[in-house]
């Protein structure tokens, strides 16, 4: 169902023809809303504002919504909801296992490619961010009804396994024994030879060849490279608390059989031609063309992708799918599904969206590098946060920051402003959450000290929202009825700062509630209605913590 706000704005556009355009209104004394469509019809009409207020007001039928809207200075039109609707929508909030989410009435089958780190390379800022936007618009989807398939896009395949293995053969080395930093160090350590020994190059070129023959022991030692990153991998999605698992690896070698089919098809089509050697399509207003197969016969990026979203669509039956990368690969996905749209891999129904992410910068306000001027893994900033917080607060800032700009936007990692209390943090919504949970507790002791108190408050029964009459409580219960659509506008604009936004003005609005209206001091009804309200405050701030992947404390 959508919000108060949207039914009523939906009732006065079928009498004006126009959208009323409600805003909140200024103060309490002028109820909720405020509309000047009156004042816009009057200037159309050459017609007295007022008059054509009282006109619009005559005509409207909202009595089951609100109170008689009223006329205001100029020609305003004031709406006050009715304090029972809004109880009622509140007290509904309380038991309602998806707090006010609204359930897809078409579920779809929703891909998202995220997370995608490269083997034997630790995982970077850049992941970082591409897992947590990943997890949160994954729990977002979900929590409408869809099927979201995620899909780790590892990068597992390329040239460089050439070097890598030819480099563990030449030293004897057992990668088994290994771990993800020690691989790493590996992979420099080769590069290091590749670059400088041309005679090296040759042999790991010859790998290279190997590899894609299938020699049984460069195999091995590839899979092996494979299967140490993947431990570090989930070491590092553990420590998120992410929910990717090794069923939605889809690594860039999943494809290495699909791919002479795709070059086929794109021939077949004309799209793809010889250029220079090299297999290209040209498209207009394009400076470069994409490269499908390069001059020496393999496939890179571009292929590996081409071929992706064709299983996505074809086998997986995606209606929609996401791609969560750095924003500089903007292009990267333009041209991919451009092309993919011209071969008939990606037909118009299917939505293909790049969602660009911008950069993390250090303190200095520079790109995020250590000390060494070497990439930061993820590990040392988790640790970096935890020096000044327990780790599920840590982490509660960390993805709290990387969730709350724009995504496109840069942001500065300051772990010490990250992890406050007070201001736009992650830990102060967990502590807005541990303060409400802690009400309810003291008056769940107070009804019956028996009461475990570790019980799970959300199961105590905490009846229905009964009386609204402070401008505090009902400002609350308003943003508590907006829940469910902030969650459509973040499914649908990838846009997971607006479901923040919305967080940090429920705390703040629960927190002038608190300081105008006792709860726990207060007698009878009264007491029992404000006790319900702050169930349904714990359930939304709850529900909605989850979905941005963090966790939300009883206590704290
Ligand atoms: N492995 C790539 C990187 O580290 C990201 C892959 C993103 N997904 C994709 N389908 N291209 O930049």
């Amino acid at each position: 169902m959508s919000s108060l706000p949207s039914q009523l704005s939906a009732r006065v556009e079928s009498v004006t023809g126009v959208d009323p355009e409600l805003r909140p209104a200024t103060k309490p004394q002028f109820g909720h809303f405020q509309s000047n469509v009156a004042l816009r019809l009057a200037k159309q009409e050459g017609r007295p504002p007022r008059e054509v207020a009282a006109d619009v007001i005559a005509r409207l039928g909202v009595g089951d919504l609100c109170e008689t809207p009223e006329v205001a200075g100029p020609g305003f039109i004031n709406f006050r909801l009715r304090s029972d609707v809004l109880a009622q929508v509140a007290s509904d909030l309380i038991d309602d296992p998806h707090a006010g989410i609204t359930q897809a009435p078409n579920p779809q089958r929703i891909v998202i490619d995220y997370s995608a780190p490269n083997v034997a390379k630790q995982m970077h800022v850049g992941h970082l961010r591409s897992t947590i936007i990943g997890d949160c618009f994954n729990r977002v989807l979900t929590a409408q009804g869809h099927t979201v398939i995620p899909q780790n896009h590892i990068g597992d395949w390329g040239t460089q396994f050439g070097m890598l293995v030819q480099y563990v053969v030449e030293h004897g080395l057992d990668v088994t024994t290994l771990d993800l930093p020690e691989v790493e160090q590996l992979y420099k350590d080769s590069k290091k030879e590749f670059d400088a020994d041309p005679d090296f190059a040759d042999r790991a070129r010859r790998r290279v060849v190997k590899l894609q023959g299938g020699d049984e022991r460069t195999l091995a030692i590839w899979r092996s490279l494979i299967e140490v990153s993947l431990a570090g991998f989930n070491e590092t999605y553990a420590r998120l608390g992410v929910l990717l698992t090794d069923d939605d690896l889809a690594g860039e070698s999943t494809y290495n059989d699909d791919l002479p089919r795709v070059v086929d098809e794109l021939e077949a089509d004309g799209l793809a031609v010889e250029d220079n050697g090299a297999l290209c399509v040209f498209l207009e207003g394009q400076d470069a063309p994409m490269i499908v197969r390069k001059r020496d016969g393999g496939f890179g990026y571009d292929a590996t992708d081409l071929a992706a979203i064709r299983r996505r669509v074809s086998t997986l039956h995606a209606d929609r799918i996401i791609y969560v990368t750095d924003v500089r690969q903007a292009h990267h996905f333009e041209v991919l599904f451009e092309v993919a749209r011209k071969a008939g891999f990606l037909p118009e129904s299917v939505a293909a969206e790049h969602v660009g992410y911008g950069m993390v910068l250090g303190p200095d306000g520079h790109p995020f590098k250590t000390r060494e001027g070497g990439t930061v893994s993820l590990a040392s900033l988790l640790d970096a946060a935890e020096q000044h917080a327990a780790p599920n607060i840590a982490l509660a800032a960390i993805k709290y920051a990387d969730l709350s700009n724009g995504l496109q936007k840069d942001y500065v990692f300051d772990a010490e402003r990250m992890v406050q209390t007070t201001g736009d943090t992650g830990p102060y919504l967990q502590y807005a959450h541990a303060r409400v949970s802690q009400i309810l507790r003291r008056a769940a002791a107070e009804a019956d000290p028996q009461v475990d108190p570790e019980a799970d408050l959300s199961t105590l029964g905490w009846g229905r929202v009964e009386l609204l009459e402070e401008p505090a409580e009902q400002q609350l219960a308003l943003l508590l009825s907006r829940f469910g659509e902030i969650v459509d506008l973040v499914a649908v604009d990838l846009t997971p700062h607006k479901l923040c936004t919305y967080l940090y003005d429920l705390a703040g609005a629960y927190s002038s509630f608190y300081e105008k209206c006792p709860v726990l001091r207060s007698e009878g009804q009264v007491r029992a209605s404000r006790l319900a309200l702050c169930a349904a405050v714990r359930r939304v701030l709850g529900v909605g913590l989850g979905l941005l992947g963090i966790d939300a404390p009883d206590r704290m």
